[in-house]
């Protein structure tokens, strides 16, 4: 009996160690190994794990937990911005930096993707880029890189602390990487899609994985629950 308990242990053991292996070589450009790894075991446990984006059509917050709120921005033509022009509206919003390699410009790309796919739906979300790389993304960097993704994309930067308030707001890990073999840094930062409600709160996170067609119906879904109530 013993020896069973043993070698179940250690079976759980190394499969813990593998999936934390699996996290480390699998994990999205920019996703910490912890986080990685919360959704490898999210996987293997079944959805039991609060892990953002595992119910399939996004992750509703639970009860009491609110994301998203105030924020004080600059519009990427100039104009400063608070919660309060957006509200009454949806928006899907994605933090990022425009000198991203890779990661960034795949979410920006699956969120106009998103919006085609909504149909009639779609022209009532605004899609929105929030740069975590403000020293950077000047108003006019943002609106040469947002207009790339969708013509009604806005990008909104701010000052270092701005942005550092808004990330606070919205649960957004972010850091400066500095790489001995590139002069330019680059930004680590957490990836999630937001759907953010006509109150300026956070209906819905996605993880970077969710395809196109389920966010689509998710938000559609959102949509419809707020026109009927
Ligand atoms: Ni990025």
């Amino acid at each position: 009996m013993l020896r069973v308990i043993r070698y179940s242990a250690f079976a759980l053991l190394a499969m813990v160690a593998g999936l934390w292996a699996y996290a480390w070589v699998a994990r999205a450009p920019g996703q910490g190994v912890g986080e990685a790894f919360a959704q490898r075991l999210a996987g293997v446990f079944g959805q039991q794990m609060p892990v953002p984006g595992a119910g399939g059509g996004g992750l509703q917050l639970p009860g009491g937990i609110s994301i998203g709120g105030a924020f004080s921005l600059t519009r990427q033509d100039g104009v400063a911005v608070t919660e309060r022009d957006y509200a009454g509206r949806w928006l899907l919003v994605y933090f990022g930096f425009t000198y991203c390699p890779d990661v960034c410009p795949t979410e920006l790309g699956r969120i106009a993707d998103v919006l085609d796919a909504m149909g009639p739906g779609g022209d009532r979300v605004t899609p929105m880029l929030i740069t975590i790389d403000p020293e950077r993304d000047t108003p006019a960097a943002l609106a040469d890189y947002v207009s790339r993704f969708h013509p009604r994309m806005q990008g909104l930067t701010g000052t270092t602390e701005q942005i550092a308030q808004v990330a606070r707001r919205y649960r957004v890990f972010y850091s400066r990487v500095q790489r001995p073999d590139m002069s330019a840094y680059l930004m680590d930062h957490s990836s999630f899609i937001y759907l953010v409600g006509p109150d300026g709160l956070v209906r819905l996170l996605f993880r970077p994985d969710t395809a196109v067609e389920e966010m689509a119906r998710a938000i559609n879904v959102q949509l419809r629950a707020n026109t009927a109530s």
